[in-house]
């Protein structure tokens, strides 16, 4: 679990998720499970954005999402739980490491089967779903560098009034004093998604930022 927001001391921290829907067992066990890779447990999605996703989808009546970067499960997890009845969620994933983790939560979550996990590069995938504007919302969280690339295969794919997310586009603050060539990557995309007059575009300050992208 990410412990604390860049944004935000821990103290109120503690206060916005004890008055937000708190997790359930189900994702519970996944962050304990996830945690026991302790090099890796940083790249779970935070509770906050667990519910404030299951919020959106659910508002945006959606029935067709797709995620890029499954991880152990707990924002594909948020995203299955908001959709229509009879939805579904293509979630692309380049690593089976720790999907088994992803596939026991949502079976015990009662969704297991609006998911439809797909191994392999997320580009491949996405441009093997059909090529119209039928995705209602898409939230990527994988490699900073393919965003761009990303972006262009979900848009495409997006009805008007869907909403496309993009995670870690704060880089932890390094936004603003980049230390890295994937720091300079976010920022190229961050720079050219506000100037892109398909989208309307807000980032919202949770966890390491969240761009919200809706499409015209
Ligand atoms: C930050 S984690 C995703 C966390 C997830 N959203 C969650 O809440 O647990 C990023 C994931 O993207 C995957 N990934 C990285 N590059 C990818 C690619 N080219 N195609 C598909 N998945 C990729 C990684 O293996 C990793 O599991």
């Amino acid at each position: 679990m990410k412990e604390s927001t860049l944004l935000m001391p821990s103290e109120l921290r503690e206060y916005m998720l004890a008055h937000s829907s708190p997790l359930d067992a189900v994702q519970r066990r996944v962050v304990e499970r996830t945690s026991t890779f302790p090099t890796m447990a940083h790249w779970q999605t935070a509770p906050e954005q667990s519910a404030f996703l299951t919020l959106l989808v659910r508002t945006l009546g959606a029935g067709q999402a797709a995620e890029v970067g499954t991880f152990t499960g707990l924002s594909a997890l948020a995203i299955a739980r908001g959709l229509q009845p009879g939805g579904r969620l293509v979630t692309c994933e380049i690593s089976d490491d720790f999907t088994g983790i992803a596939r026991e939560a949502w079976r015990a979550a009662g969704v297991e089967d609006r998911i439809d996990l797909r191994i392999a590069p997320a580009l491949d995938t996405l441009r093997a779903l059909p090529a119209e504007p039928y995705l209602d919302f898409s939230f990527v969280d994988a490699d900073k560098i393919g965003y761009p690339d990303y972006f262009e295969e979900l848009l495409v794919r997006t009805r008007p009034g869907g909403i496309l997310a993009f995670d870690n586009v704060f880089r932890s603050g390094r936004v603003l004093r980049p230390e890295s060539e994937v720091d300079e990557a976010v920022i190229d995309f961050n720079a050219r998604l506000v100037k892109d007059d398909r989208v309307d575009v807000v980032m919202v300050p949770i966890a390491d930022g969240m761009t919200l992208a809706w499409r015209k």
